[in-house]
């Protein structure tokens, strides 16, 4: 007769709980151990199922030694066994599935602490080499995603700028990063060493008096600086232009937008003045940061 789930369990000297649930042998798939849930406190324990074990009608099991020797059996914890397919191992049983459980292989049954073991140590690795990584993990990552370059860049001698309100032509040299490539390339600029009236009448606005950094932080103001310096690229599609001294006029050749000596478009399809640049005299050189703003944009946008 089999063990039937629920049947009350008793030792010979007295009654101790019942039984609430099977354990089957994987392999012979005879049941090998009960979980018996004690009356006393509710625990459950593994009591086997062996030669001390009778079955009885109502339906009882009735083990063959007194209740003193439960206190040596285990107690059950149910991350130690696994349920079995009862319609496949234990068709004969009339359990429900989950009432039925089998011992997990032992190489699977302290799975979740070796997982847990697995990840701390590879935390614990990762906490240590993090030091020793970080300085060239930065070094690889950093030039992708710095700010903008806010060096000051000397265009010449401040008498190259003699006449006032007369434009020059300076050409410097660069040699950005763009991430891990290093170019040279040659830039110009164009400077003016402006009258008072001229540079009220520049420096009037935020966009050509105060600079920014990515973030929105002011980097710079142009003030109490007697020279105005415009990005060498003409702010429609970046072409280089000229200084018409007939005309006092500054013309793009490349689609004919015309800009007056303050920088205002006069005529032509670019979208916005010329750029004004961050300006400096320092040590009787003219100095500049080299700026870059998007093209083609009604807005003054940064982009180096
Ligand atoms: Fe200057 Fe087009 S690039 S007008």
């Amino acid at each position: 007769m089999d063990i039937q789930l629920k049947s009350r369990v008793k030792c010979i000297d007295r009654p101790v709980g019942e039984v609430s649930r099977l354990i089957l042998s994987q392999t012979t798939r005879e049941i090998t151990d009960m979980v018996v849930r004690l009356d006393a406190n509710g625990r459950e324990i593994v009591v086997p199922v062996d030669g001390n074990t009778s079955v009885r009608p109502g339906p009882e099991v009735v083990l063959l030694y007194p209740v003193d020797r439960l206190e040596g059996m285990p107690g059950f914890r149910r991350g130690d066994w696994e349920e079995v397919e009862v319609a496949e191992f234990a068709p004969h049983l009339h359990v429900h599935q989950g009432e039925v459980l089998a011992k997990f292989p032992e190489a699977e049954r302290d799975l979740s602490r070796r997982r847990f073991f697995f990840w701390a140590s590879n935390a614990i690795g990762a906490l240590i080499t993090l030091p020793l990584v970080w300085p060239v993990f930065k070094y690889l990552i950093f030039p992708l995603y710095k700010g903008f370059d806010n060096a000051w860049v000397r265009l010449g001698k401040a008498d190259r700028l003699p006449a006032a309100d007369s434009p020059v032509l300076l050409e410097f040299t660069r040699t950005p990063k763009e991430a891990y490539m290093v170019n040279t390339v040659k830039k110009t600029a164009w400077a003016v060493k402006a009258s008072p009236d001229l540079l009220k009448d520049v420096y009037k606005g935020d966009p050509e008096r105060v600079f920014k950094e990515a973030d929105g932080q002011p980097i710079w103001e142009n003030k109490g600086v007697e020279y105005i310096v415009y990005s060498g690229k003409c702010p429609h599609l970046g072409c280089a232009y000229r200084w018409d001294e007939t005309d006092k006029r500054f013309i793009c050749p490349c689609h004919l937008s015309i800009f007056k000596l303050n920088g205002e478009l006069v005529s032509g399809p670019a979208p916005r003045r010329l750029d004004t640049l961050p300006v400096r005299l320092a040590d009787g050189q003219v100095e500049i940061i080299d700026a870059e703003y998007k093209a083609g944009e009604h807005g003054k946008k940064r982009i180096v």
